[in-house]
């Protein structure tokens, strides 16, 4: 395991190994079964590209209103509460008492992105953002906290944890591609990302 540091982004590639990414993949196809996937209308009235859904007391949301943090899925229903296997990671890299209380799950096909973009509806940004990929590579670009300049980019593969903490917590980030079929783990392809977060 290696770990790059680009940007004040933490970046631990290899961090789970292939038993350790299956148990969270069916952790987290428990939580899809009950909190389906849908797809959030941007405020500017265009669907994302990624499917959303998450696990924890908020998940996050989007519509033509705004973003936002809310505590039930579109279907009226709680969001399930947040797989241990997901949590253990967190501890292991974080060595925090305080644990996310979202654990939003980004599903990508291999035609969806996510634009440039920074993290800032949760209420304390000394809380770390913890980012771990699954499935096929994704293009994973940072940029600086203002809008513009220069930004580099890493293929963020299965297995990998970004670590979203100091400066890079408010840093612009986004993912620019998927590599259809790099990797098995999910038997339809694309990528899931997890991201938590400390909301309250
Ligand atoms: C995000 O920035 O919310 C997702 C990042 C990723 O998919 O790796
Ligand atoms: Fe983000």
């Amino acid at each position: 395991m290696t770990v790059l540091r680009v940007r004040g982004f933490e970046i631990h590639k290899g961090f789970l190994d292939q038993s350790a990414q299956s148990q969270l993949l069916s952790a987290i196809r428990d939580v899809v079964q009950a909190a389906p996937l849908f797809r959030p209308d941007t405020p500017y009235g265009k669907q994302m590209s990624v499917r959303m859904s998450a696990a924890g007391k908020y998940g996050w949301f989007s519509d033509m209103t705004g973003y936002r943090y809310v505590t039930a899925h579109p279907n009226g229903k709680p969001w399930p509460s947040i797989p241990v296997e997901v949590m253990e990671v967190w501890d292991a890299l974080t060595g925090l008492d305080r644990r996310p209380e979202c654990c939003l799950i980004n599903y990508y096909d291999a035609d969806a992105r996510m634009g440039l973009h920074q993290d800032k509806d949760e209420a304390d940004f000394r809380w770390p953002v913890v980012s771990i990929s699954l499935g096929d590579e994704g293009l994973f670009r940072m940029g600086n906290v203002t809008r513009g300049g220069k930004t580099e980019s890493v293929w963020l593969q299965s297995g990998d944890v970004v670590v979203m903490g100091g400066d890079a917590r408010l840093t612009y980030h986004g993912v620019d591609r998927i590599r259809a079929q790099s990797s098995t783990l999910l038997r339809g392809g694309g990528r899931i990302n997890l991201t938590l977060r400390v909301v309250e």
